[in-house]
């Protein structure tokens, strides 16, 4: 825990020192970031992925392979992006997202639910597909919010998550800290007034375990098929998985959906 951060809206989500917050108090800054960055959000997200954010949820949700008509949770749904893509395909999403500010500011037909990606009110094996869009990072407890998507999920029910990760390749990483670490925190400055915030984005990568570790932790979690591919140079890392495992029980169970 770092007593530095402030919790909820309108404070700050890094340390006085620039570091990292953990446990409650990560899990309350982040959401009160998501909170106050919500109304700026989808014009900073076209801007600092320089338009390319469309087409990887497109990749998402083909990855994703489910049927019309499939049902489909979207975890960490923020804005509805992914809602509206999976709708587009004939799917029938609902948004799960645990910041009011940005579940207020979403613009999708589908049903949103507040809730935490660690506690999800849907009943045990009631779902088709799950999505969750650049939000692996924000979770406290990564393993946690695995086995709440595996446990929510019917046997042979699809996983995708899609987040922003460090390229292994040394001169597209390099391009990536320029534009990650030194113009998005200045255009966070100049187009949402929350150079902070847009500094914590790209410095949350490092909550993110290796390709190969993340693969391992979602087969512990009730996945097989567990695969991967990047985008933009390594800068983003689509991750996909079918369930196959027994029902889980979580602290979500017995909710109904
Ligand atoms: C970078 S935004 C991504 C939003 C959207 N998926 C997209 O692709 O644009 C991360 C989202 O994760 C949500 N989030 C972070 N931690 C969460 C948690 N523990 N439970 C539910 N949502 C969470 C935030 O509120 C925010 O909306």
């Amino acid at each position: 825990m770092n007593a530095d951060s402030v919790h909820g809206g309108g404070g700050t989500v890094l340390g006085k020192d620039g570091a990292l917050p953990e446990g409650d108090t990560k899990y309350r800054a982040v959401e009160g970031m998501f909170d106050r960055l919500a109304p700026r959000y989808d014009r900073m997200n076209r801007v600092i992925s320089l338009g390319m954010d469309k087409r990887w949820r497109k990749h998402t949700v083909a990855a994703l392979g489910v049927p019309a008509g499939a049902r489909v949770v979207d975890l960490a749904c923020g804005t509805g992006d992914l809602c509206r893509d999976l709708a587009g395909v004939g799917a029938r999403p609902v948004g799960a997202d645990f910041s009011a500010g940005m579940l207020a500011n979403a613009r999708t037909d589908a049903p949103l639910v507040r809730a935490d990606g660690a506690r999800l009110p849907f009943a045990t094996g009631a779902l088709d597909g799950l999505t969750c869009g650049f939000a692996l990072r924000n979770f406290v407890d990564l393993d946690a919010v695995f086995r709440e998507c595996a446990r929510i999920l019917r046997p042979g029910g699809r996983f995708a998550a899609l987040d922003a990760t460090v390229p292994a390749n040394p001169m597209m990483r390099m391009g990536n800290a320029v534009w990650f670490r030194g113009a998005v925190p200045l255009l966070g400055r100049m187009l949402a007034g929350d150079a902070e915030a847009y500094s914590y984005l790209p410095k949350s990568t490092a909550y993110l375990p290796a390709e190969p570790e993340l693969r391992d932790r979602l087969r512990l979690a009730g996945f097989a098929d567990v695969g991967s591919r990047t985008f933009t140079g390594g800068s983003v890392l689509l991750l996909t998985g079918t369930r196959v495992e027994a029902a889980v029980e979580g602290p979500g169970s017995g909710v109904a959906s």
